[in-house]
């Protein structure tokens, strides 16, 4: 491992998820770090040391290396100290489901003509970005700049453990010393790499998304039929997850996948499969089974209470995931609004996600804690696994409550428990 005098000084551009945890990473890894946002006030709050996310352990990552990190509206800076610009900018999905590059084009726009810099892509974008990004820099007598597919593979929750421990690095290049500085960089980590070109790594990403959300989309329909053939889905990712060739990571069936990644990048893969001319007909599939899973709790609802006009539900969770503020694309958002649609007053209760997200949620009331958020209710609805759910005293939430039902959409209670104290429980395909 080289010493950290001799590591390379980044740039980061967007302090965003993976802004923030690239730049704690490369930090921690003994690298000068210039990171830059065009949010001033994202900006300001970083240099005054608060940290505008919530993901765990890099508050302190950040804190350590606090003398290494230097935060910055002014891309020039960045420029002058640094040779490789790591882009971790927002991708987010267009009207069209195809990725909107338009944050991306602005940096590409911004980076001046160099002989001794490179763009490195961590934000992720469709299989041939880099190659008409490369093409725009020719055009516009940039063609000295270099470029790298550098794809970043983080989970929210656990970015900076995913970040330090990476199953894999994957750095798409031209063979120029702009790759091999990246390779470089990430060699502490003695992570396996897989160095290849610009097309392919792009592509990895894409498919390793995909492939993740037809895992998940795949065991909620095999949930679904356990719901109708009376077998337990628990019992049969179980069975099926020893399998080696199968594995039990992301076979636990729920109320589908949300977040900033799955369901954009697997519309976005879609999407350039048409533009491309191929129907991928696989990802249209799993797109459709999650937006049905998301509702099928509404049904289980009506189901129990026998409509929902005037009945009160308590969502438990509202961000797409444990451990994370983030609500893009969470179940919790196409929940609350269908159960508003129904006539359903829902309360809810979430440990993490801040004020400002909770505008996302329109026509709920927020309760402060569980035991709150059940006071009255007929429903509880199980949404997000966080921890502190899975240890909850279901007898007091059963005597604060005025109807006994609780649905699992994360199957991660113990029935047991909840039926123990008198309450009606129900699973996403559970016996
Ligand atoms: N969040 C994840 O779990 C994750 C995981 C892997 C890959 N990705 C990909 O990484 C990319 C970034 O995702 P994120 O979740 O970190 O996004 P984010 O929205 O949290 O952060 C993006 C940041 O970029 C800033 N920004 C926008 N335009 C800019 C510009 N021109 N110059 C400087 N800063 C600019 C924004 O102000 C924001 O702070 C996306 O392409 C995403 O698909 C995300």
């Amino acid at each position: 491992m080289s010493s950290a005098r001799e590591r390379e000084p980044i740039g980061v551009i967007g302090a965003g998820y993976v802004g923030l945890v690239t730049a704690a990473g490369f930090a921690e890894l003994g690298s000068e770090v210039w990171c830059v946002d065009i949010d001033a006030g994202r900006i300001e709050r970083l240099e005054r040391g608060e940290v505008p996310i919530y993901e765990p352990g890099l508050e302190q990552l950040l804190k350590r290396n606090a003398a290494k990190l230097h935060f910055t509206t002014d891309l020039d800076e960045a420029l002058a100290h640094a040779r490789l610009l790591f882009v971790a900018v927002g991708t987010p999905p267009t009207y069209s489901g195809d990725a909107d590059l338009s944050a991306v084009h602005t940096v590409v726009d911004a980076i001046p003509a160099s002989d001794g810099h490179a763009l490195v892509m961590k934000s992720t974008v469709p299989c041939g970005t880099g190659a008409s990004i490369q093409r725009a820099f020719a055009e516009r007598g940039k063609g000295g700049l270099s470029y790298v597919s550098c794809p970043e593979f983080l989970r929210e929750g656990s970015a900076m453990k995913d970040f330090l421990n990476p199953d894999r690095v994957v750095v798409g290049d031209e063979g120029d010393w702009a790759g091999d500085a990246v390779v470089e960089l990430y060699a502490p980590l003695g992570a396996p790499l897989v160095r290849t070109d610009i097309a392919s790594a792009e592509m990895v990403k894409l498919a390793s998304n995909a492939f993740l959300a037809t895992k998940i989309s795949f065991i909620n329909e095999i949930a679904n039929v356990c719901e109708e053939t009376g077998a337990d889905v628990v019992e049969v990712a179980r069975g099926m997850g020893l399998d080696d060739r199968i594995g039990p990571k992301f076979l636990q069936a729920g109320i589908g996948f949300g977040g900033s990644c799955f369901p954009k990048d697997v519309n976005a893969l879609k999407q350039l499969a048409g533009n491309s001319g191929y129907h991928f007909q696989l990802l249209t599939a799993v797109i459709e089974v999650n937006e049905l899973q998301k509702r099928r709790v509404i049904g289980k609802l009506h189901k129990h209470l026998g409509g929902l006009v005037g009945k009160r539900v308590a969502l438990l969770g509202l961000a797409f995931k444990p451990d994370t503020d983030d609500m893009r694309e969470a179940s919790s958002l196409v929940l609350s609004a269908r159960l508003n649609a129904d006539g359903a007053a829902v309360t809810a209760y979430d440990p993490v996600v801040a004020e400002e997200a909770r505008s996302l949620v329109s026509g709920i009331t927020f309760a402060d804690s569980p035991l709150h958020a059940a006071a009255g209710a007929d429903a509880i609805v199980l949404v997000t696994e966080w921890s502190e759910f899975l240890k909850l005293d279901w007898s007091r939430l059963a005597e604060a409550m005025s109807g006994e039902l609780v649905i699992d959409g994360r199957n991660a209670l113990d029935p047991d428990a909840v039926r123990g104290a008198g309450l009606v429980y129900e699973g996403i395909g559970r016996r």
